[in-house]
């Protein structure tokens, strides 16, 4: 049976922007329809939500509250309770510092230390000129690594806090590789 051609209602309903123009929002509302905004698909909309727009907005929270019919304290409860949701934006590099009784353990708490002295920030700020975030985590499941660090994304096993800070400001002084230039 061939396939019924859309009506131009239905193509108009499937490629409406968003009222505030922002293209983005499609990216959520794709997720949304993927899982047939079933309120229980909360956290998959919030990943795709921060994915597509770096971190949680407040009015991000109330769209997708709005839209799976949550009410908003108990969409705003879940994305602070989970260390990957941010509800702020973040820096151009990231070092979250496992926190767990582990990592406590073997010194998280001095590297924690180290950086904000190191940095001027606290674990969940951004430095002012916006280059890097430090943020702390419950276990993130490689405790046998402890002290564990996220360093832009990638774990980072058993450092020091001297370590930590080093590598922190390797990444934070390491040039961007040169755009190559195109031919033609
Ligand atoms: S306590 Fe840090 S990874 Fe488990």
């Amino acid at each position: 049976m061939p396939a019924k051609t859309p009506t131009r209602r239905e193509t108009a309903a499937t490629t409406a922007d968003h009222p505030s123009g922002d293209p983005r929002f499609k990216l959520i509302d794709r997720t949304l329809k993927r899982f047939q905004y079933q309120q229980d698909a909360l956290i998959e909309v919030l990943h795709t939500a921060q994915e597509a727009f770096g971190f949680l907005e407040e009015d991000l929270l109330i769209y997708v509250a709005h839209q799976l019919k949550l009410p908003l304290s108990w969409v705003y409860g879940v994305a602070t309770f989970y260390h990957f949701f941010s509800l702020k934006p973040q820096g151009e590099h990231s070092c979250i510092i496992c926190m767990g009784t582990a990592c406590y353990v073997k010194r998280a708490a001095e590297i924690v230390a180290l950086l904000q002295q190191e940095f001027g920030i606290e674990a969940g700020q951004t430095t002012p000129d916006g280059k890097l975030s430090i943020s702390t985590a419950r276990c993130i499941g490689s405790c046998g690594l402890a002290p564990v660090l996220v360093i832009d994304g990638e774990v980072v096993g058993r450092e020091t806090p001297e370590g930590t800070v080093a590598r922190v400001r390797a990444l934070l002084t390491a040039k961007k590789p040169e755009p190559v230039p195109v031919e033609g």
